[in-house]
């Protein structure tokens, strides 16, 4: 089937600007709904439909569509998509004409999808499509939302430059900040892959910018069990990314937006909740890496014991009292969620970050004490208490998002 769209579709309900998904009554128990969104995608469209057919059909038979959703390119990908259905009868095609953009592309396809599962797909293939299997399992086990992650186990990227990886975590650190209880949810929030249950999303009002669709999904559904499946983001073999600079500021636009918007009070509840308890804990951890640091400092550099060089002595005592607070951290003040992240190679990751934060705090303290002591000329002793404060807060908050990560699933 294909559908030329000249206008958004009709809404379901007046909300100017918005989409709202309907709510249907199912023939099927379970059918999934994939829409793979494109722009100049010709050369990829036919191997990725290929390959997605090949995949589902042994699993779920006829219970599934594919609808392509493009918005009028010049290489005419929807002419080229619209070729296939002959001999993928699964194959749905649009055309839109009079609107572009990844995200509302996505809810289009979901707007016309007849499947109680909604999901989306690149049309690029740099979300593998084996993946999906995973996620189709996942899902079928009944979690709200299942999300392909470059940022869990199994998952990564393949040859991204340090600048791209800088800019992508920074995305994700400005979202923390803007919207934290949206953007802790997940370890990749970014992603573009994933599949949401229709009844988590139908009837909200959902008006992405730009091209993250996901944050919109997590802000405005009704999400509670969240599973997410590693993947490598591959790198593109034909055409091009879309992603320009005006993307970033969508960005930071729809962070602000839904900032804006989520004004109801549970979801204020939820960014205010400080987590008292573990935050005394790590105080007290901080507080016994300061003993563990004095002590061994004695120990190794004072004359009378082994009288080893200033420095190397503050460096062994540093890292062995980071040890200990590593230690202490892992099965004290973040035991719950250590335990449900037990193996080796995550504890060791974890180690290596607390390493690095504990590293980049240091460089905080410095730099604090520096700016209250000097230019405020307060006297170094009390500057480096309010520099270890903030450091000590900092540590804690980070540590908190990004190492032993609170998922509200
Ligand atoms: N219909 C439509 N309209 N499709 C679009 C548009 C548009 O304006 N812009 C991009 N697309 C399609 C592309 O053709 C491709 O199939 C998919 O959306 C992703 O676009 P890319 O330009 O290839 O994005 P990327 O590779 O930089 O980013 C991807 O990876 C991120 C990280 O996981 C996207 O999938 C992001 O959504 C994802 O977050
Ligand atoms: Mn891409």
């Amino acid at each position: 089937m294909s559908i030329s769209i000249e206008k958004p579709l009709p809404q379901t309900e007046k909300a100017i600007g918005s989409y709202v998904i309907p709510s249907i009554t199912l023939t099927e128990p379970s059918f999934l709904s994939l829409v793979i969104p494109t722009y100049n995608e010709s050369k990829n469209i036919e191997k990725l439909i290929k390959v997605l057919s090949s995949l589902l059909t042994p699993v779920l038979q006829s219970n599934y569509e594919l609808i392509v959703v493009d918005d009028d390119s010049p290489d005419r990908t929807w002419e080229v998509a619209q070729s296939l259905v002959k001999e993928y009868p699964h194959l749905r095609v649009i055309r839109r004409q009079q609107e572009r953009g990844l995200a509302t592309a996505v809810l289009c396809g979901w707007q016309i999808a007849a499947g109680n599962i909604l999901g989306v797909i690149d049309g690029d293939l740099q979300h593998p499509p084996e993946t999906l299997l995973k996620l189709l399992e996942a899902i079928e086990n009944g979690v709200d939302l299942a999300v392909a992650s470059r940022h869990i186990e199994a998952g990564g990227v393949s040859d991204w430059s340090i600048v791209r990886r800088i800019l992508s975590r920074g995305a994700q650190i400005l979202g923390l900040v803007i919207l934290p209880g949206v953007i802790s949810r997940l370890s990749d929030p970014m992603s573009g892959y994933f599949l949401v249950q229709r009844n988590a999303i139908t009837e909200c009002y959902v008006n992405p910018i730009g091209y993250k669709i996901l944050i919109e999904v997590l802000a405005r559904g009704r999400i509670n069990q969240i599973s997410e499946v590693g993947y490598v983001f591959q790198e593109r073999q034909t055409g091009e990314s879309k992603v320009t600079k005006q993307n970033y500021f969508d960005y930071l636009h729809h962070l602000l937006y839904l900032r804006l918007s989520l004004s109801k009070l549970s979801d204020l509840k939820q960014d205010l909740s400080f987590p008292f308890k573990r935050f005394m804990r790590f105080g007290v951890v901080g507080l016994s890496g300061v003993c563990v640091d004095m002590s061994l400092l004695y120990l190794l550099h004072d004359p009378a014991r082994l009288d080893l060089g200033l420095t190397v002595s503050k460096i062994i005592a540093a890292e062995i009292s980071i040890i200990n607070n590593f230690t202490w951290n892992e099965i004290w003040t973040f035991g719950d969620i250590s335990s449900r992240q037990d193996s080796w190679h995550q504890r060791w990751l974890r180690l290596i970050k607390f390493n690095a934060v504990c590293l980049l705090g240091l460089v905080f303290n410095v730099m604090i004490l520096n700016l209250i002591s000097n230019l405020l000329n307060i006297n170094y002793l009390m500057a480096n208490l309010v520099a270890i404060a903030v450091v000590t807060s900092w540590n804690f908050w980070i540590n908190l998002k990004f190492n032993w990560r609170v998922t509200k699933c």
